[in-house]
C-alpha cells in the first residue's frame, strides 16, 4: 500500500513538473513572439520570434484571418502596418519577396507620393513568384544586385529613415508566405536612430553600386 502510494506520488510529481516546465516554455515562447520593449523614453525595439508551428496559417493568410497573437496573419499586419504608417520614404533590401501584401502596400505608398525604393537580387528577376516585376510596372524604382554569382541576401526595411519617425526591420525572412508558416525565423523592429543610421548607409551604398532593373 505504501509502496503503491510512493508510486503514485512520485508519478504525480513528475507530471506536475513536466506540466509545469511545458507551461514556462509555452510562456516564454509568448513572450518571445511578440514584444515591444522601450529602452528610453522615446527608443524601442519590437522583436518578433516565429516558430516552424504556423503550418496552419497559409491559408490564414490568403483569407486575411487570425487564429491568434501568434498567427502567421498578425506577423504580416504587423509588417502592413509599419508600411502603412510611412510618411517620407520607404527603402527596401530584400532577398525574396513574393507576398501580395507587400506589392499592394508599397503600391499604395507609391501613389501616397512616398519616395520608395527597391533592392533585390538578379536571381528574383527571374524568380515566376517575385514581385518585383510588378513593382517595376506600378514605376517603383528599383535595382538589382547583377553577379549571379553572389547572393544579395540582405532582408531589411527603412521607414522614413531621413525624419525623427526612422524605423528599421531587419530579420532572417525573405517576404513570402513560406517563411511567414514554415520557418524558425526573427524578425526585429528598432526606431534605434543608430542602428537606422547603418541600415541606411548600407542601403545607399548598395543603390549607388546596382544598377536599375
Ligand atoms: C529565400 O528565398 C529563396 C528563393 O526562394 C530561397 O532559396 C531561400 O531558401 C529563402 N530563404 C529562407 C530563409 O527561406
Ligand atoms: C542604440 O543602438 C546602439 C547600437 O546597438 C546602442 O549602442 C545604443 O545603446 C542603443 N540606444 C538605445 C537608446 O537603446
Amino acid at each position: 500500500m505504501i509502496f503503491r502510494l510512493a508510486v503514485l506520488g512520485a508519478s504525480l510529481v513528475s507530471f506536475l513538473l513536466t506540466y509545469y516546465k511545458q507551461k514556462k516554455h509555452e510562456e516564454k515562447m509568448v513572450e518571445l513572439q511578440q514584444q515591444q520593449h522601450k529602452v528610453e523614453d522615446d527608443v524601442w525595439y519590437k522583436f518578433i520570434f516565429i516558430t516552424n508551428e504556423n503550418s496552419g496559417c497559409t491559408e490564414h493568410l490568403r483569407q486575411e484571418e487570425s487564429c491568434g497573437d501568434k498567427c502567421s496573419h498578425n506577423y504580416l499586419q504587423t509588417i502592413r502596418q509599419h508600411v502603412r504608417s510611412a510618411k517620407a520614404s520607404i527603402s527596401l533590401c530584400i532577398y525574396h519577396v513574393t507576398l501580395a501584401t507587400i506589392l499592394q502596400e508599397l503600391t499604395e505608398a507609391h501613389s501616397r507620393q512616398i519616395v520608395v525604393r527597391v533592392i533585390s537580387d538578379r536571381e528574383m528577376d527571374y524568380h515566376h513568384a517575385s514581385i518585383t516585376k510588378k513593382l517595376k510596372e506600378k514605376g517603383i524604382a528599383l535595382k538589382i544586385q547583377p553577379d549571379t554569382q553572389t547572393f544579395m541576401h540582405h532582408k531589411f526595411l527603412l521607414i522614413d529613415e531621413n525624419t525623427d519617425d526612422k524605423e528599421v526591420w531587419f530579420g532572417s525572412l525573405n517576404l513570402t508566405a513560406q517563411a511567414l508558416t514554415t520557418n524558425c525565423e526573427n524578425m526585429m523592429y528598432t526606431n534605434n536612430a543608430s542602428m537606422v543610421s547603418d541600415f541606411s548607409k548600407c542601403f545607399e551604398m548598395l543603390w549607388e553600386s546596382f544598377s536599375d532593373l
